[in-house]
């Protein structure tokens, strides 16, 4: 029995466990802090804080099978060997063991362990790499002309990106045998399928910088990457990563989708490994909380996804089969990647939406192409970057996807024009947006450019009151040097404990005073130059530049903030915790007196789950907990995990604040934070959701309330209950049963509201009965009633004609402030028609008109005086056509 990829992963954890190294997690696909990478794309990118030095590692010796996702070659994704997701086996050294342990180690895994026949494995080195030729010659035993010497640009030098840790490698090439080759002089470089490069081992001990020129990194260090699927070809003998066994069910699933067989035909074949791999790619980047979007990752994700869809739709696979196949992925991947499970919603709800969504627009997006695609063929070589972008814009068409289609005409896309086109129609939206901005801030640059270096020290996290100085007065836009009385101005002082509004939090209040007058605080903000300002008005006196003045906010407020925004850290944590990982602070507002949270969520949670969250946050909150801050670098902050504020500018230097746990591991809460916070969490004092809802697709808002905000609207509600269950006469505890009751009460009064009415109508239909009129040997009745409903009108007329035998009845009645007919008819021959009737019935009744069939007509009128006119005239009209004068 030959391993399975499964089986092969969990060889690789053991072998190198054995050897000391310690197993981690793989980390997700979304890099944590690091800007300079959109998704993780190798398994040493968690890593490079550790190789450069900057973090400490948990071990010097580590081992990953790391989830990684790239995109350079999606276009090839669907041949037989290339991914845009795969997981990449490696073992790490930081500074421990080198090049003379980790050569023979991956040698023995992969013949000892993986059973790899020796003579089917060919080595390439870094050219001048003497260290690893020896090792490999000496120590491995490897022929000399096993062993071939590569440069960088053949692909024996590795980097992680133009700058960062990197090294000489050398790899570990499979060798399918001559028959695949391009002849004699084949080689490992030559890319016509003999040859499968199956392990990269890098000597990572360089570190190059922006000029491109190359440092030694601290230490000498190990990087090893496989790909667990190209390992598995290997392994099990089969020329296609897709036909390794975790990939082989899925591309039957996506077969049967098709209602096809994998291996009939090539073109189908090559879009079902498409599908399969692009499938495990989303489901895996939605589970690690990417969500489609015109930008960044989310970007990237719907691009996959969309490409996935059009090859499902050219196999016509039924609309919502990415679902599907997602739920294929999840069952095949669950066993090694547990939380998936609990992703499993979001990450079907997310595909099927955007399937749907993108298949509303793609039929018609598509046919446009196809047009415009026949219309240039022969004129130019490029579809026009405006055509491009309208595409995109109106139905969803991906650049690449739209040039991928067009390849297959010959055609290329013109790149520069679409993106002059991207760049015009974002100009026009942000000068859409433009007046939205406060112009004013523009204006007070010019001032502020003076005070910069004289007014941007904020010295409020521990106090609420201080001397300082005045160093800037501005009265409408200019500099001024004192203010008068009753004038509104902006106070800039030398050192303030006035929190300016950022990070969410509104900007505190409070008295800035001197000897000579008051000035009254209503908020504080910082210009974009840094410099903190107070927004107020001089309510006593006047105040000069460099007067001493005391400074103090109105605790009461700042504390009422502190209490939100330590709540709001608290809350973002239980709701990570209890809906998974993918949540992300997507916006925040903290005020004294309530605090809004807006996150990134498919769908409604049930109640029990905010429930769960709420009791969470309370329960931290009486565990009264210390609320730590302190200083660190961004770098370190990233490497420690501390959550940062998605599209939030940060420093060098960032102040993380900690709420720990219960002793020991990751902090319960870890954010990048400049706030005001309470100093132990039983400050709180308590919080409450007040709503949750949707803000938009894939967004939801929550806004709560702490301390004494929490307790009023808690007592509100308890009012609230009191008086029900006054009115009620029950105790609060009973109040669900006694409406139960009342209900059903209720519904026992219709239903015999109901039959009395009916038994009314069968009384005024006995009545009017007697009182028809005959016409031509018909029956005709036509009268103005008393009824409840449409149906017991009809009810009547049915009656009535029952009753009659031939017969003509039109009936109306006032229901509801609207007046309303029914016309009936029984073997009239023809004479009659009930619709055409109601139509010039309602016609005077204020209606536009009205029909029906020839026997049962209703209509309505919207004037409820008109109705004994429009009963007269349904009467001369029926008695005119009854008597075939009409
Ligand atoms: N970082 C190297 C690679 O990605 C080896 O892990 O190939």
């Amino acid at each position: 029995m030959t391993m399975t990829n499964d089986e092969i992963r969990e060889a690789f954890f053991r072998f190198f466990e054995e050897r000391g190294h310690r197993r981690l997690e793989s980390a997700s696909l979304v890099p944590v802090d690091d800007p300079t990478l959109l998704f993780t794309n190798a398994g040493m990118v968690p890593f490079k804080p550790y190789f450069m030095g900057r973090a400490t590692p948990p071990a010097r010796r580590l081992t990953t099978a790391q989830r990684c996702f790239r995109t350079g070659d999606i276009e090839v994704v669907g041949d037989f060997s290339h991914h845009t997701f795969f997981e990449m086996l490696g073992n790490f050294s930081v500074g421990d063991y080198f090049k003379k342990e980790v050569i023979p180690w991956s040698w023995e895994f992969c013949t000892g362990v993986l059973g790899i026949p020796a003579g089917r494995l060919w080595i390439t080195i870094f050219a001048t790499d003497e260290e690893a030729h020896d090792v490999w010659r000496d120590v491995v035993g490897i022929p000399e002309d096993r062993i071939l010497r590569y440069t960088e640009e053949e692909g024996n030098f590795w980097a992680s990106g133009d700058v960062g840790p990197c090294g000489p490698c050398s790899e570990l090439h499979y060798d399918y045998g001559e028959e695949f080759g391009c002849g004699p002089d084949c080689e490992p470089k030559h890319d016509c399928g003999r040859f499968l490069e199956i392990w990269n081992l890098v000597f990572m001990m360089n570190m190059r910088h922006e000029d491109g020129s190359l440092t030694d990194l601290p230490l000498k260090n190990i990087d090893t990457g496989a790909g667990l699927e190209r390992v598995s070809m290997a392994v099990q003998g089969v020329r296609s990563s897709y036909e390794t066994t975790s990939l082989r069910a899925l591309l039957d699933h996506a077969a049967a989708l098709g209602d096809r067989h994998y291996g009939d035909d090539e073109d189908t074949d090559r879009a079902l490994r498409a599908i399969v791999d692009h499938s495990r790619a989303v489901t895996f980047l939605i589970a690690d909380g990417v969500l489609p979007s015109n930008e960044g990752r989310g970007y990237v994700l719907r691009r996959v996804l969309r490409r996935a869809v059009y090859f499902g739709r050219s196999l016509h696979m039924p609309a919502g089969f990415m679902e599907t196949m997602a739920g294929h992925v999840i069952d095949e991947f669950r066993a090694p990647h547990p939380y998936l499970d609990g992703q499993r919603r979001l990450v079907q709800t997310t595909v099927d939406r955007e399937e749907s969504r993108f298949r509303e627009t793609l039929e018609v997006g598509l046919s446009r192409l196809d047009d415009m695609l026949a219309g240039i063929k022969d004129q130019a070589d490029a579809v026009p970057g405006a055509e491009v972008y309208r595409l995109y814009e109106t139905y969803g068409v991906p650049k690449e996807l739209t040039a991928e289609v067009a390849s297959h005409h010959n055609l290329t896309v013109d790149e520069d024009g679409f993106e002059r086109a991207l760049e015009e129609a974002r100009g026009r939206s942000r000068m859409a947006s433009a007046g939205r901005f406060d112009l004013r801030q523009d204006e007070l640059a010019e001032a502020f450019a003076h005070l910069t270096g004289h007014g941007d020290r904020f010295s409020g996290y521990d106090r609420t009151a201080s001397e300082s100085h005045v160093t800037g007065l501005i009265r409408e836009h200019a500099l001024i040097e004192r203010i008068e009385e009753g004038h509104d101005v902006l106070v800039i002082l030398d050192d303030t404990p006035f929190y300016p509004e950022g990070g969410g939090q509104m900007g505190d209040s409070g008295t800035i005073s001197a000897d000579t007058g008051r000035i009254d605080v209503h908020d504080t903000r910082r210009d974009a130059s840094g410099v903190i300002y107070h927004v107020g008005k001089v309510t006593a006196g006047y105040l000069s530049v460099n007067d001493q003045v005391q400074a103090r906010v109105d605790p009461a407020r700042r504390q009422d903030a502190a209490r939100n925004h330590t709540g709001t850290h608290l809350l973002h944590a239980s709701l990570r915790r209890v809906f998974g990982e993918h949540v992300h602070q997507q916006g925040s507002l903290v005020a004294p007196d309530r605090l809004r949270f807006d996150y990134n969520h498919m769908e409604a949670p049930h109640p029990d789950q905010l429930a769960e969250v709420r009791a969470m946050v309370n329960d931290r909150v009486r565990a009264d907990i210390t609320v730590t801050t302190r200083e660190a670098t961004l770098e370190q902050a990233r490497a420690e995990g501390a959550m940062a504020i998605f599209g939030e500018k940060y420093g060098d230097r960032v102040r993380i604040v900690e709420i720990d746990g219960r002793g020991g591991g990751r902090p319960f809460s870890a954010e990048l934070c400049g706030g005001t916070h309470v100093h132990e969490t039983g400050e709180i004092g308590g919080l409450f959701i007040i709503s949750e809802g949707s803000i938009g697709s894939g967004l939801r808002r929550i806004e709560a309330l702490t301390g004494a905000g929490a307790e009023r609207w808690v007592s509100a509600q308890l009012r609230t209950l009191e008086s029900a269950s006054r009115r009620l006469g029950v105790n609060p505890a009973e109040i669900e049963a006694k409406i139960s009751a009342l209900q059903e009460d209720l519904a026992a009064e219709r239903r015999r509201v109901e039959a009395l009415q009916r038994e009314a109508g069968k009384q005024q239909a006995g009545g009017l009965a007697d009182e028809a009129e005959v016409v031509a040997g018909v029956q005709l009745v036509t009268a103005r009633v008393q009824a409840a409903s449409v149906d017991s009108l009809r009810e009547m007329g049915d009656q009535l004609r029952d009753q009659l035998g031939a017969s003509v009845v039109v009936l109306g009645a006032v229901i509801g402030d609207r007046p309303n007919f029914v016309v009936m008819t029984r073997e009239v021959d023809g004479r009659v028609h009930a619709g055409k009737l109601v139509g010039e019935m309602a016609k005077v009744a204020g209606a536009r008109g009205g029909g029906g069939r020839p026997d049962v007509a209703q209509g309505g009128g919207t004037d409820p005086a008109k109705l004994t006119d429009a009963l007269d005239v349904g009467r001369r009209l029926a008695k005119e056509q009854l008597s075939g004068q009409g």
